[in-house]
């Protein structure tokens, strides 16, 4: 039983799926499973972010290696698309090594979670969005959170090394703890859940 919309049951049941992934740290599937856990029972306060960012712009770009696929990701895109009109829109604008487009280079789509398609507070259900070579700045929050990549990207932990997990691989960043990602020559997308 649901009364959620069609678009954001449809997303949620594809997204825990790829969150399962054996691509992704254990501890990512881990919280994950936290999270779909809370996310069976719907929950919205009608509350929506529905002001856009320039870096909209680039959801089709980023998405368009994979929407045609006849995957779990192809069908992720294909959603995303779908709620693009429901969702909410954040971006970032503090936090040190930010390259300098970055404030303009990125957005945070959310689907479950404040402001979003459907507006909550116990977690967090979204993605981030990058014009090609932006460098989004250090960070850390106490929620722990996982991600699961739709395009190439990099993740950097703490002081660690750049790594790309590559399309439908993700990371877990524990709770606190420091992390940055960045975009190449193309656009990135990456889809991220957290546990507030
Ligand atoms: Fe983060």
């Amino acid at each position: 039983m649901s009364n959620r919309p069609e678009h954001i049951e449809t997303f949620v049941r594809i997204a825990e799926d790829l969150f399962q992934s054996d691509k992704l740290p254990e501890a990512g599937r881990a919280v994950a499973s936290r999270i779909f856990e809370r996310l069976r029972i719907p929950s919205d306060d009608g509350k929506r972010h529905t002001t856009r960012y320039p870096a909209c712009e680039f959801i089709d770009a980023a998405l368009a290696p994979v929407i045609d696929l006849p995957t779990q990701i192809g069908a992720a895109a294909r959603t995303i698309k779908l709620l693009e009109p429901a969702l909410g829109w954040t971006r970032r604008t503090t936090g040190s090594h930010g390259s300098d487009n970055y404030i303009e280079g990125h957005v945070h789509g959310m689907i479950c979670g404040p402001g979003g398609a459907e507006s909550r507070y116990d977690v967090q259900l979204g993605f981030s969005v990058m014009a090609p070579n932006v460098r989004y700045p250090d960070h850390s929050h106490p929620p722990e959170e996982a991600y699961v990549l739709f395009t190439a990207g990099e993740f950097r932990q703490k002081d660690g090394d750049w790594v790309n997990p590559g399309i439908g691989g993700g990371i877990h960043n524990a709770p606190g703890s420091q992390h940055a990602m960045r975009s190449g020559s193309n656009p990135f997308l990456a889809m991220w859940c957290l546990l507030t």
